[in-house]
């Protein structure tokens, strides 16, 4: 049996010309299939650089890490960016979404990179919206939607391709309280569903909410604890 992640002594150097900086300092973690985790810490401590690894959007300069089981430094580009596409769903603090384009058309993108056929992509993108929340609101754009529904629309579109892993850095840092609350719920759910999530935050209270944490300091992970949340029904 393995975890759908394993970091072992992952190591993370960014050079500016003759200046190196070790962002992480030798990482290891495991995560389980269906585990909703939340990396926490300060600012400048290295949560965006473990994101942009655990979502192969850049590899480790030492170290390994293995996505179900497969070790991406075996990986070239073109693998990992099918590897981002087809198991990964990633949510921003931005949302980033196309402003130009309606809820189910941001939400169909993923797909239409996967090359799946119009008819379906169309019928996914509204599954998607729908588990959401967001069945009401398929064809408005992003300006015609509050914060929190722009952030339940971004994870529909991570959610359309049914990914093996949730990543999502900052989800709630641009959302009020109200927003902050309603998309948390839509994590517990999710996470209730089966769905594997890691979470990356600096607020101790959206960390609550996942059943584990793991705290990184300085481009170290100093402690790895199950939360309060851990024994609670989901
Ligand atoms: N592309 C880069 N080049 C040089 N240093 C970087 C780069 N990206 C991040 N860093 C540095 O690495 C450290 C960790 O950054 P980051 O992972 O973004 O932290 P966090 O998301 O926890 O705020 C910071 O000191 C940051 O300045
Ligand atoms: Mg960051």
């Amino acid at each position: 049996m393995s975890a759908l992640i394993e970091l072992a002594g992952v190591r993370k150097t960014y050079r500016s010309g003759s200046v190196e900086f070790e962002a992480l300092r030798g990482v290891d973690a495991a995560i389980e299939t269906g585990e909703y985790v939340a990396v926490i810490g300060p600012s400048g401590s290295g949560k965006s650089t473990l994101m942009n690894l655990l979502g192969c959007l850049d590899v480790p300069t030492e170290g390994h890490y293995l996505l179900a089981g497969e070790d991406t430094a075996e990986l070239d580009e073109a693998a990992l960016a099918v590897i981002r596409n087809r198991r990964i769903g990633f949510v921003f603090q931005q949302f980033h979404l196309l402003p130009s384009m309606s809820a189910w058309r941001n939400v169909e993108l993923p797909l239409v990179y996967a090359g799946i056929p119009r008819a379906e992509r169309r019928e996914r993108a509204v599954a998607a919206l729908t588990r959401v929340g967001l069945a009401e609101r398929v064809d408005h754009r992003p300006g015609e939607l509050s914060g929190g529904q722009q952030q339940r629309v971004a994870v529909a579109r991570a959610l359309v391709t049914e990914p093996d892993l949730l990543l999502a850095d900052e989800p709630t840092g641009n959302l009020d309280s109200t927003s902050t609350r309603d998309v948390l719920g839509l994590f517990d759910e999710l996470h209730a569903a089966g769905r594997t999530i890691v979470l990356i935050t600096h607020e101790p209270d959206v960390a609550a909410r996942a059943q584990r944490n793991l705290v990184i300091d300085d481009g170290l992970i100093t402690v790895d604890r199950p939360t309060a949340a851990a024994g609670a029904p989901a």
